[in-house]
């Protein structure tokens, strides 16, 4: 038996890159995946307390984010699905992990790096000037998320590897010192696509070059409408290499479509022509979850309950975990 972990952080509307490189991959591995295997998927919500402030905000994000899951298809009833302030055990063993991790081994973490290293490009005198000491914890709570629930394998994007090889240090340390206690997990890159954005950078909240998920079509249109092109003419033969319309049509749609959008290319199609097709497909693929997420997104006391029953089954899990440890730690 293999258990899968993994979570998002609620702090941004998602978008498609959110759903092709990381939800969707996710929910594949669990309907695919075999049936004595555990999944746990769950909603990071306070690692965003590191950064979001306003209460009506955050509890915004959360909802969406879980109305997101459910709406791409999600499974209750194969996935153990919660948010992590339900499963309080997260926090005593962050503060049992902390205890025994260096404090070098936080420094060298990317994210706090980059936020020193933005502080110096800024002139700051305060190189920690705006800096948290959440933010600096980032990688204790997130190792105890995954180390909790003897996780094997955490399905994550490029950017998180570090914090699991972080997770996995912390396992390594407390089962050398205290005897085996802990599974020490792995990532998994497996999962996920590279997805442009507007612009052709990686789509990320933080380029503002996003295509949120469940925005009315009209919006969806007007978006789409911003992807940039080069300055080739209607009719003009286009090249598929480097066009982003192009890019994010094939995130899409089938083989079959992929191929007669090539041709449509030789054949000259308009940039605006193409967009009013990428606008089209990705229109149909996103309607039916659409109504999905606004209808839970007006019942929010469904996604609640599940939150509620996937708590229950977590924290079963984690209580036994914690025991484990702390019997080790403290002797209690
Ligand atoms: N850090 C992840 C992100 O920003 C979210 C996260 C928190 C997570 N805890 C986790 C991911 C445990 C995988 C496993 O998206």
């Amino acid at each position: 038996m293999k258990t899968y972990l993994t979570g998002i952080k609620p702090t941004h509307l998602p978008h498609i890159g959110n759903m092709l490189g990381a939800i969707k991959p996710a929910i594949d591995f669990s309907k695919n995946g075999k049936s004595e295997d555990r999944y746990l998927y769950f909603i990071a919500d306070y690692h965003a307390l590191t950064s979001v402030r306003d209460s009506e905000d955050f509890k915004e994000h959360v909802y969406e984010i879980a109305a997101t899951w459910l709406a791409l298809g999600l499974d209750p009833a194969k996935v153990i699905f919660y948010k992590q302030s339900d499963i309080p055990e997260t926090f005593e063993l962050a503060w049992i992990l902390a205890c025994n991790t260096p404090k070098g081994d936080l420094e060298r973490a990317h994210a706090y790096k980059a936020a020193v290293q933005a502080n110096k490009d800024a002139g700051k005198k305060d190189l920690n000037h705006g800096i948290n000491a959440g933010l600096f914890n980032y990688p204790v709570l997130m190792a105890a998320d995954i180390l909790l629930f003897d996780c094997d394998i955490v399905p994550v994007g490029k950017d998180q590897v570090q914090h699991v090889e972080m997770a996995r240090s912390m396992a390594q340390r407390i089962n050398q010192h205290y005897g085996d206690v802990l599974v020490e997990p792995q990532e998994s890159l497996s999962v996920g696509q590279y997805i442009p954005g507007l612009d052709g950078r990686k789509m990320s909240k933080s380029y503002g070059n996003t295509i949120p998920l469940f925005v009315p079509e009209k919006k969806l249109k007007k978006t789409i409408n911003k992807i940039t092109t080069d300055s080739k003419e209607p009719n003009e033969p286009k090249e598929t290499k480097g066009s982003l319309i192009f890019d994010i049509y094939q995130c899409f749609a089938s083989p079959s479509e992929v191929q007669e959008m090539k041709k449509k290319y030789l054949e000259g199609i308009s940039w605006g022509e193409a967009k009013v097709e990428l606008f089209e497909k990705v229109n149909a693929v996103l309607s039916e979850p659409r109504e999905k997420y606004e209808y839970l997104m007006a019942n929010r006391e469904v996604i609640d309950c599940h939150l509620k029953e996937g708590a229950v089954k977590a924290r079963k899990i984690a209580g036994e975990t914690l025991d484990r440890v702390k019997q080790r730690v403290t002797g209690f």
